[in-house]
């Protein structure tokens, strides 16, 4: 079975002693998970260690980055890089998240070389792609999101990609409430596996864990990681939540 991951985006959200509060009532729970299912908590970067230091990877519990530079290492104040997030043991790390390409201007093509440098620094990448409301309004969102996926991942071989983590999040729906319907979320997922399959042929598709992020909340989380193409969620609000994110947790198939 296909990976079904729980993976927490704090954003730019909680103090050190809130996030270790969060991390402790969570991980305090000792939800025991199958060998298939991870819980990935993708924390700001000064918590990283923290973090990799509390869960136990052994039990599938993971610590992932926010971003990464896309340069190698240098004269880039204030930026982190893919060897960087290596030389601290972080395995995983959010790349392309829809608040990254719109406030920092972060193109396709750039997230092809943040990508690269994760893939060289042994990190698994958590890949976010996803239209905006213009885009579904317009009924244009497959050819959207399936030019994001060409443009950043389709120079990786087959060998790089299967390890890839994809996050599929509408940007109407990150934030707002209004999550995509179970039936938009897997038809979406759906096309999503069979561009990977054009491109890869279908038995590496069905490797890729292809995450729902947008608005997932502990009562709807069972239902969107219940059809077939969703592979668990990327969480934001309510994964600041203990008794929430613990119920998406626990949501996973
Ligand atoms: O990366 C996950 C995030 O964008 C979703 O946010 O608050 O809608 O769960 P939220």
């Amino acid at each position: 079975m296909r990976k079904q991951i729980a993976a927490a985006n704090w954003k730019m959200n909680l103090t050190f002693q809130q996030g270790e509060k969060l991390l402790d009532d969570i991980l305090g729970a000792n939800i025991d998970l199958a060998d298939h299912q991870l819980v990935i908590f993708a924390v700001p970067s000064p918590y990283l260690l923290m973090t990799r230091s509390e869960v136990e990877e052994e039990k599938n519990y993971y610590t992932s980055a926010q971003n990464c530079y896309n340069k190698k290492s240098g004269a880039y104040t204030g930026e982190i890089s893919a060897e960087m997030l290596h030389s601290i043991n972080v395995p995983y790390c959010v790349i392309g998240h829809s608040e990254r390409r719109e406030y920092f201007n972060e193109s396709n093509a750039v997230l092809a070389e943040k990508l690269n440098l994760c893939l060289e620094n042994y990190i698994t990448p958590i890949f976010c792609c996803g239209e905006p409301l213009s885009i579904r309004e317009a009924n244009t969102q497959n050819e959207f999101v399936a030019q994001q996926l060409k443009e950043s991942l389709f120079h990786l071989s087959p060998e790089k990609i299967k390890d890839i983590v994809i996050a599929y999040e509408p940007i109407w729906a990150i934030g707002t409430g209004k999550t995509a319907t179970t039936e938009q979320a897997q038809e979406m997922h759906a096309y999503l596996r069979s561009v990977l399959a054009a491109q890869y042929g279908q038995s590496i598709s069905d490797q890729i864990s292809i995450l729902y992020g947008g608005s997932v909340k502990a009562n709807n989380a069972k239902e969107i990681f219940g059809s077939p193409d969703v592979d668990g969620g990327l969480v934001g609000g309510a994964s600041l939540v203990a008794a929430d994110f613990i119920e998406i947790i626990k949501a996973l198939k």
